[in-house]
């Protein structure tokens, strides 16, 4: 039988989406019509719920259909150990329609592929919340008219919001503008904003802002709008000057017409860390002339973010957004029970497959993910991108969207393995074409599959373990030379070479200044805390603030400038630093952004053929410290030759 689930708001077309809510508007035809008469619900709820379960539930009732439940998940055979796709597979066989929570990213997902009828995602782990997306457009759309073109401010805990997640990517399909203040360190994960970059052409304005009074005086916040370009991530040093006109104009004379607000998500959160200052919208806050207009929203329940002062406010329309939650699951359930009659098949949209040949490959970094959690449950797949940050190829995981970037690629027929560079690009895609591409997680894993590396060309040195101690040295000096104030000094290091060479100038600070300064290391492709502390003794403290930092971005090699805009433009976004500088210890000369390092240890010109390697004693083990160049061998011109090197081509 043909089914259509919805697993994320990805799934309907806003063409759908409209659909729907004309159905949601015809409710009551839809109640008196009992469109669902003789049909069965499950609802299979691992986490709590008070409006998603209820609200489906009441929908189900009033379509004429009825209800199966389990009252407690932990109190069915999951506590015995039943995975959730036998759940999934049995529970499909005795009702016609499923909706399910569970707390791990993707975990919908993969019941949905053991389901025979169609699912419903009611929230899975961090990941999304489209039916209640669903309800939050409605309600926007009944209070503001029109999507398109409306400014939504969306505050709180945006990392681990589900709600946002599916939100966002609405926004931009429906072409609203969104302004997000997020609670430090739970800015909107890089894989939503990536997403929202490539799939919906959503520019950013990285500024972010850890309070709400940024979004009254405009200097803060960061700022997603269709199509036009930014240029903020472009500048190496940014003063607050310099920040607040740019974000001003950006800005200036909008109309902010909703405000979404969400919790703090606790229970998603490391035991024992409370995420720190969170923002909070009451009275005061909305007696700024310009929010007459703004309404408030929150997909409830709240905690004491949203003071209960604000129910009585005509703006608060939190409760009304809750209410329309039956007429929209109404109009959802019936859409789908249509879809199961007309066999209209969606269209799979978005970037090529990728599942590994062989019986080792890649596994999603997300370590709340169902492929990860339980692994018998899914078939590891991913989306394919070229292009990342520095040329990288990037894996997406089919279940949460997690995204990581490949370092090992083989090819299986010859069975040769080699590092991911820009210059396979073209080779791999060959390979993904013909299903002859693998990927592997580590060089042990290639190995034990019996690849072998593939040979580099003729290595140079070009920087010895005394020269890279000397450009360390220098770029210290030169740090606090240019440090207005030391003690707001942030080291933050592009991982993994950039965070040895952090935590190396932390070091020579520290003995130039005989206190040592605060290192962090960033990741570009994380699969939470993308900026963090490395030292382990205060890992679980409070996320790093970088509100008025002094902070040097410190990378190994910059080549396109590409990794660095994409380092820059997650600091804006994290906090407001009063100045952000780069030192990278090679600078090859090429620039695809217009990125001007402020130290660097050496220059060294180098065509695009050439690879410079940055050697570190922290991670290439048992080697002496030095920079080599050499010349990258395609893998299918290298073929069986013998290449006369000095060493095989690691990953970084
Ligand atoms: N908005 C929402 O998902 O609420 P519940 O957790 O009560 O279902």
């Amino acid at each position: 039988m043909f089914r259509r689930n919805f697993l994320s708001i990805a799934d309907l077309t806003n063409a759908e989406i409209e659909e729907i809510f004309a159905l949601a508007d015809g409710a009551q035809t839809l109640r008196s019509d009992r469109v669902a008469n003789g049909q069965i619900m499950a609802t299979l709820f691992y986490e709590p719920s008070t409006r998603t379960r209820l609200s489906f539930e009441s929908a189900m009732h009033r379509l004429g259909g009825s209800v199966i439940s389990c009252s407690d998940m932990k109190s069915s055979s999951t506590a015995k150990g039943e995975t959730v796709a036998d759940t999934a597979k049995v529970v499909s066989s005795y009702a016609d329609v499923l909706v399910v929570r569970h707390y791990w990213d993707g975990a919908v997902k993969a019941m949905a592929e053991h389901a025979d009828v169609p699912v419903i995602n009611a929230g899975d782990g961090s990941h999304e919340h489209p039916s209640q997306t669903l309800c939050d457009l409605y309600t926007l759309r009944k209070e503001k008219g029109e999507l398109k073109g409306l400014t939504v401010v969306i505050c709180g805990d945006l990392k681990n919001g589900r709600t946002i997640h599916s939100l966002v990517y609405a926004l931009a399909r429906f072409g609203a503008n969104v302004v997000t203040v997020a609670a430090n360190g739970m800015e909107l994960p890089q894989y939503v904003l990536e997403r929202l970059e490539k799939e919906y052409g959503y520019t950013l304005a990285p500024v972010a802002s850890d309070d709400l009074s940024a979004v009254v005086t405009e200097t803060d916040a960061l700022y997603l709008t269709p199509r036009q370009p930014h240029q903020l991530a472009l500048f190496t040093q940014l003063d607050s000057t310099m920040i607040q006109s740019r974000f001003n104009t950006m800005v200036s004379g909008l109309r902010y017409d909703a405000f979404y607000m969400t919790r703090k998500q606790k229970e998603r959160m490391k035991e024992g860390t409370t995420g720190g200052d969170y923002p909070t919208i009451g009275p005061r806050f909305l007696s700024e002339q310009r929010f007459k207009d703004t309404v408030v929203m929150h997909p409830l329940p709240r905690v004491d973010e949203l003071s209960p002062e604000v129910d009585k406010d005509r703006r608060g329309i939190y409760f009304k957004q809750a209410a329309y939650g039956v007429p929209v699951r109404m109009a959802l359930l019936k859409f789908l029970f249509n879809q199961r009659d007309t066999k209209r098949m969606p269209t799979r949209r978005g970037p090529a497959a990728y599942q590994s040949p062989e019986p080792l490959g890649p596994q999603c970094r997300n370590p709340n993910c169902i492929t990860v959690m339980e692994p018998p449950s899914t078939v590891r797949k991913f989306d394919i991108f070229t292009g990342g940050p520095g040329g990288a190829l990037i894996l997406g995981c089919i279940y949460c969207d997690h995204r990581f970037k490949v370092q090992l690629v083989g090819h299986i027929k010859s069975k040769r393995y080699c590092a991911y560079d820009t210059g396979l690009a073209d080779t791999v895609k060959e390979w993904l074409k013909k299903k002859e591409l693998a990927i592997f997680n580590s060089i042990k894993e290639a190995e034990e599959l019996s690849y072998e590396p593939y040979k580099s060309g003729p290595q140079r040195t070009i920087m010895d373990e005394t020269e890279i101690e000397s450009a360390v040295r220098d770029i210290s000096r030169q740090i606090l030379g240019d440090c207005q104030e030391p003690d707001r000094l942030l080291i933050l290091g592009v991982r993994s070479k950039g965070s040895y060479l952090a935590q190396r100038i932390a070091v020579e600070l520290e003995n130039q200044r005989k206190t040592k300064p605060e290192v962090g290391e960033i990741e570009i492709y994380g699969s939470g805390d993308e900026i963090r502390r490395l030292s382990a003794a205060d890992a679980d403290a409070a996320p790093l603030n970088l509100k008025d930092r002094e902070v040097v971005l410190v990378d190994d090699v910059i080549y396109t400038g590409r990794t660095a805009r994409t380092a820059l433009s997650m600091i804006f976004r994290s906090g407001r630093p009063q100045s952000v500088r780069l030192a990278v210890l090679v600078d090859r000369g090429h620039r695809e952004v217009p990125l001007k390092p402020n130290y660097v240890g050496k220059n060294i010109p180098s065509s695009e053929r050439e690879r410079v390697r940055v050697k570190l004693r922290e991670s290439d083990y048992g080697e002496k410290d030095k920079v080599v160049i050499y010349s990258i061998i395609n893998p299918n011109e290298a073929g069986q030759a013998e290449i006369n090197s000095e060493r095989t081509v690691n990953p970084d």
